[in-house]
């Protein structure tokens, strides 16, 4: 995770050295973080925030100039965090440097598709290159640690942090939780954080920062394994979550934070609060005042307290001196902060070379592999008739229509701060430039821009909230629109939700296309020219309507800094589309949540029906992508009839792309068991392989299948169970792929 070697007994001598020195007060310091929190010129903080924008920073400062700050968050510019640093070394007694956290989500200065994109590409090569871009620029900026990957499985699209994760499943959301470790943590990077421990994803209703109950079964089966996955991948960090999981708030969680992440998981990094949770057990009617409420997370294993203002680990001197908290128990959650802080060699070089930091982000490679990860995260949804990919030798004219296609904000996503907007490819001008001078390239909004009915809690940092240009008239841009597209030989719309309609505080109680936007490619599709709709967003939208008339369909999500460019080569063909969904694509917010790895339960025959109203199967399947390429899957082989309960089979099959354009696919295996000890879901996914695959040829894919895939928590025995039974498996492009295979798997006598 740091540069250079380090040596772990020269560190932790060096650690206590200075833990011998250190008093309480100094102790808590190095616990507490804080926001730094500098807003453009003339920008209000959020009101529910209850700051003072000009005292907050002085506030820090102060703090950190006596030795009470160990940690803040915030700051991006290398000379502020060069100055604060200075403050922080010379104002503590010992010369202790603070340690530089920021939401390093998806890019920091280049800025990649949004997490739930990057999970769509089931790569976790380009996932792991990503973030090690997005740590490289970082820590070359002074920030040392990522609140990121978050992990959280999201099975109710309604919550808008579906966004930040890989979806619904646990297998490949562990597999993308390692990966985004692995490329945070590697050479030259940063401490990686995944968050939120634990099931914050299950927010009641889909609303953010609702209560969560979940069962021991969904814990350990599907919420936990991503941060197990993260933990085993050597996570330096692990955030706690905001809400009350099954009646206790899950930042005072001894079982969470003490229990499960370090005496069952053996973790050995520090973990941080999320902001304010700490102060927040009195908000939650737990703690009866900040002493009580720091000295029941710090003893639950919550090692740093995120804060605005007034955090609630300052009383911890208090509570040593009344005997709540030992003082051994403070001295190891230092010990842990200052380790973190040795291995990022903060003790030996806290400063950072501003030249450097600019060269660092200007590195033409970071924009060439965000669009790659762009490239790859797409998922092509229809494809009628193959009108994708484009022909850009007999193609006259493209009309590209819809307010999203001309805006570099929200072609950036959410939850990014340090961008550069001048250098972002909007779709508009991915198109432009791919389609050159012969190709004739006209541009409508068609529909106004729509704005949340409450606003946006990160509004405040500015060029967020959209707006219609001057004198716009939405019907004459409506007909202006469609005559656009009637004159042309194809019409790509880009629809979807503004950047700021997704992420963190952002849970709808719909998934309709926001505003006027099924009008606009309503009223296209109605004037006979071909047309495209390009997807942008970070949750599945109702797509009813355009999943019936119009023949093409690409979900490109918030493609990034490039996202224009690697759109353009989707569309026109450079590259085919090998994204694969990392959620089930619900037909409307009714039917939410709904997944594909259900049980089998009464009257199985109905399962499409359980409604009287619609559907009750998805839109789109888990897993489901569309290609340029053609495939089957033939050959399912199994090299054992039967195993021991710790036997291990071989699964393989053969993917052929019989179509004539190279191609990567997303082999996915999926495993049943057909009766146990408990009943198991009808299908879950145990297995995938990306691979590239030439015109006629064949790949032969291998998968096994071993005890870890087979094994689940037992809610009543509360522990793993293993069964004996007949274990189905399917392999191929989706959740519903039927070339099948089976094995027997048998008690030892
Ligand atoms: C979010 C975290 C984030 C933190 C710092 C919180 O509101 O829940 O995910 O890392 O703010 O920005």
């Amino acid at each position: 995770m740091t540069s250079e070697p380090v040596d772990h007994q020269h560190t932790a001598a060096r650690v206590d050295e200075l833990l011998s020195r250190m008093t309480p007060a100094e102790k808590a310091g190095q616990l507490t973080q804080y926001f730094y929190f500098k807003l453009p010129a003339g920008a209000q903080p959020d009101a529910a925030l209850g700051i003072d924008p000009d005292a907050q920073p002085r506030a820090v400062e102060e703090a950190l100039a006596r030795g009470e700050a160990g940690s803040l968050l915030f700051v991006t510019d290398p000379a502020e965090i060069n100055r604060l640093q200075r403050l922080a070394v010379e104002g503590n007694r010992l010369g202790i440097p603070a340690l530089f956290g920021f939401d390093v989500i998806h890019g920091l200065r280049t800025i990649f598709p949004v997490p739930i994109a990057m999970a769509a590409s089931w790569d976790p090569e380009i996932i792991e290159r990503g973030q090690a871009v997005a740590a490289r620029e970082a820590r070359a900026v002074g920030i040392h640690w990522a609140f990121a990957p978050m992990v959280d499985v999201a099975r109710d699209p309604r919550w808008g942090r579906i966004v930040e994760g890989a979806g619904e499943d646990p297998v490949l959301g562990a597999a993308v939780a390692a990966a985004q470790v692995r490329g945070f943590q590697s050479p030259g990077g940063i401490i990686a954080g995944p968050k939120h421990f634990g099931g914050y994803g299950a927010a009641l209703g889909g609303r953010d920062y609702d209560e969560v109950h979940l069962s021991d079964e969904e814990l350990w089966n599907v919420y936990f394994p991503p941060f197990q996955a993260a933990v085993e991948a050597g996570a330096g960090n692990v955030m706690t979550a905001y809400m009350d999981l099954n009646g206790v708030p899950a930042s005072a969680s001894h079982w969470l934070f003490t229990q499960v992440l370090r005496d069952t998981w053996g973790f050995d990094g520090f973990v941080v609060s999320d902001a304010n949770a700490v102060r927040n057990l009195v908000t939650h009617g737990f703690a009866p005042d900040l002493t009580e409420a720091g000295a029941r997370a710090v003893t639950a294993g919550v090692d740093m307290e995120m804060a605005m203002t007034d955090p609630a680990y300052a009383h911890l001197p208090d509570a040593v001196r009344d005997g709540t908290v030992p003082e051994e128990v403070l001295d190891q959650r230092v010990r842990r902060v200052l380790e973190a802080k040795a291995r990022q060699g903060l003790l030996d070089d806290p400063y950072v070379d501003e030249e450097r930091a600019r060269e660092v982000l200007a590195d033409p490679a970071h924009r060439e592999a965000a669009r790659e990860a762009a490239r790859r995260s797409a998922v092509l949804l229809r494809n009628e008739g193959d009108l994708l990919p484009l022909d850009a030798g007999t193609l006259t004219s493209i009309a590209v229509l819809g307010p999203l296609a001309d805006s570099r904000r929200d072609t950036i996503g959410p939850w990014v701060f340090d961008y550069d907007l001048d250098e972002t490819v909007t779709v508009l001008d991915g198109i432009r430039a791919a389609a050159g001078d012969r190709v004739r390239v006209d541009y409508a909004q068609g529909v106004p821009v729509v704005s949340r009915t409450f606003p946006s809690l990160f509004d405040m940092f500015g060029g967020n909230t959209p707006s219609d240009p001057e004198g716009f008239d939405p019907e004459a841009e409506l007909a202006r629109a469609v005559e656009v597209a009637a004159a042309a030989d194809v019409a790509v719309v880009v629809a979807g939700e503004w950047q700021n309609m997704i992420g963190e505080a952002a849970s709808r109680s719909s998934i309709e296309l926001p505003g006027r936007q099924l009008e606009l490619i309503r009223a296209v599709v109605a004037t006979g020219t071909p047309t495209v709709l390009l997807v942008m967003n970070g949750r599945p939208l109702d797509l009813r309507w355009p999943a019936e008339h119009v023949p093409a369909i690409l979900d490109i999500w918030y493609p990034g800094s490039q996202g224009g460019a690697a759109v353009a080569d989707l569309l026109f063909g450079t590259v085919s589309p090998a994204g694969k969904l990392p959620f089930t694509w619900p037909r409307t917010v009714g039917q939410i949540p709904m997944i594909y790895s259900h049980t089998r339960s009464h009257e199985p025959e109905n399962q499409a029906r359980r409604y009287w109203d619609e559907a009750s199967t998805p839109l789109f399947p888990f897993g489901h992508g569309l290609s340029y390429g053609r495939f089957t899957y033939t050959d399912l082989t199994v090299d054992q009839p039967g195993v021991d309960l710790d036997g291990t089979v071989t699964v393989t099959a053969e993917v052929t792309n019989t179509g004539d354009r190279e191609a990567a696919d997303v082999v996915q295996l999926y495993l049943h068991q057909r009766h146990g000890t408990a009943s198991r879901p009808v299908r879950e996914l145990k297995g995938f392989q990306r691979v590239v695959v030439a015109p006629g040829e064949s790949r032969r894919v291998t998968f096994t299948v071993g005890p870890q895939q087979r094994r689940y928590w037992h809610t009543y025995a509360r522990d793993w169970a293993l069964d004996p039974s007949t274990f189905d498996v399917w392999v191929g492009g989706d959740c519903t792929a039927d070339l099948h295979g089976s094995f027997e798997v048998v008690a030892k006598s």
